[in-house]
């Protein structure tokens, strides 16, 4: 009997003495879920929110537990909130309906599965994870695949140690964000999951990431249109497609001021990139420096494209974008392709500034690694394997 009324009060009490509307922490099982993978729990995480985001204290927490899975729908954790310090923790599982149809859009647009919007001074950790459980996704085109995590029109955002495993598209995404560190998160995903990029970086100023671990089936860090002021260090890429690539596609938003160093390539197809469209390019991308960079067996592992044409970006004028200022500084390692460095630009508009300093990339294959380069104009300092040479004009 006494058994029976405690697990009677188990079962009543999370809604009955847990949700004090203003207590400091949040806790998802005390609106209205206990978890599970036949629970839906897409509700009582979007309360619990609703109540941290409102609490005036100064700093305040949702909470998702440790020791519990959760099945989540599609939702928006939408701010402003009146806590300038606010934190989701997730210690538990997060995951999604495994079966694409069985998903529940929010009006029709399966585009994000966990989307975050105007949430100033948010703080995302954890040791819990977000999987998407995907398969099924990868059959479906890309653009009704919907993207992990995205963190949208947010300034100064912290995300740290939770993991990230087998999302249908992007993992995660930072859309419009000011000033955010992203560091120790592991993300991974099969390698023949397609445009499962690791982190997107679209719109954004001052953003470091950090000590970060990525293997998925495209780049593990993608940073596109409008995207300024970024500091990329300590991450461990592949093995997979890989690829830290820096690409200006539309005509939006110039990108410029991207540091990327200290990090390592384990069996990638791509290393170091910057792709720049084919057709209708506008503005420029500037001020980039690929620096301490080790490789390992990787298929091209320094590329400039300006000729770069996918599904989506072969139309449009011959307009192009302008590339200057971008260092190449001591990338060292092995590389199973034949070039080993290709840096081809427009004639009409040749890429300027180029450094190439002391590096040092030996083919795997039996014959030397090669390099190829058109219209580009630049310096080399220090070692210099394979060749590269510079199409700089004649004094
Ligand atoms: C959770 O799922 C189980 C199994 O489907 C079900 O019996 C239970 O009623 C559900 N609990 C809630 C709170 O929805
Ligand atoms: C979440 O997990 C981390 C690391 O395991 C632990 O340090 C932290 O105390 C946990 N958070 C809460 C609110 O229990
Ligand atoms: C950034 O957010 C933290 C809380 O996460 C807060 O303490 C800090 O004051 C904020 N900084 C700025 C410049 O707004
Ligand atoms: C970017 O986010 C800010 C809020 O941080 C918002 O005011 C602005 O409209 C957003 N810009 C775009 C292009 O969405
Ligand atoms: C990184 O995150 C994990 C949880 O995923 C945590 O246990 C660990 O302490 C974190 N490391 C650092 C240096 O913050
Ligand atoms: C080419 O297309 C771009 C982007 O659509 C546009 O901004 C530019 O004005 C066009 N240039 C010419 C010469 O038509």
């Amino acid at each position: 009997m006494k058994m029976l009324i405690s697990l009677f009060l188990s079962l009543l009490l999370p809604s009955l003495t847990f949700s004090k509307p203003d207590s400091p922490v949040f806790n998802v099982l005390d609106y209205g879920t206990v978890g599970g993978l036949f629970n839906d729990s897409t509700s009582a995480f979007i309360l619990a929110w609703s109540a941290a985001c409102t609490s005036s204290s100064p700093s305040s927490m949702m909470y998702v537990p440790s020791g519990h899975k959760f099945l989540l729908h599609p939702l928006i954790f939408s701010g402003p909130c009146l806590s300038p310090d606010i934190s989701i923790v997730i210690n538990g599982t997060i995951l999604a309906p495994v079966i694409p149809s069985k998903w529940r859009c929010i009006a029709d647009l399966c585009d994000k599965w966990i989307s975050i919007k105007d949430v100033d001074g948010l703080t995302v950790r954890g040791s819990g994870r977000i999987s998407g459980l995907a398969p099924g996704w990868w059959d479906v085109v890309d653009n009704m695949r919907p993207t992990a995590l995205e963190i949208a029109h947010s300034k100064n955002i912290s995300l740290s140690g939770l993991r990230f495993m087998d999302n249908p598209r992007t993992h995660v995404h930072l859309n419009n964000v000011t000033s955010a560190r992203i560091f120790n998160i592991t993300i991974g995903a099969a390698l023949k999951s397609p445009s499962t990029d690791g982190i997107h970086v679209s719109d954004s100023r001052d953003v470091s990431i950090d000590h970060c671990r990525i293997t998925t089936g495209e780049d593990c860090i993608s940073i596109v249109d409008g995207s300024s002021n970024l500091k990329i260090s300590n991450i461990i890429c592949g093995p997979g497609p890989g690829g830290i690539s820096v690409g200006k596609h539309g005509s939006a938003g110039n990108i410029e001021n991207i540091l990327v160093s200290d990090v390592v390539f384990i069996d990638t197809r791509k290393g170091t990139q910057i792709k720049t469209m084919e057709k209708g390019g506008k503005g420029h991308v500037k001020n980039i420096i690929f620096e301490r960079i080790l490789l390992q067996d990787c298929r091209y592992p320094i590329s400039i494209d300006h000729f770069y044409c996918d599904k989506e970006h072969c139309t449009g004028n011959n307009s192009a974008v302008q590339i200057s200022g971008v260092t190449f500084r001591e990338i060292l390692g092995t590389s199973r392709g034949e070039f080993a460095v290709q840096l081809v630009c427009r004639k009409s508009l040749p890429c300027t500034g180029i450094l190439f300093e002391d590096i040092n990339i030996y083919s795997d294959l039996k014959n030397m690694a090669k390099s190829l380069t058109a219209n580009a104009k630049g310096v080399i300092r220090g070692q210099n394997i394979p060749e590269t040479r510079f199409n700089n004009p004649r004094h």
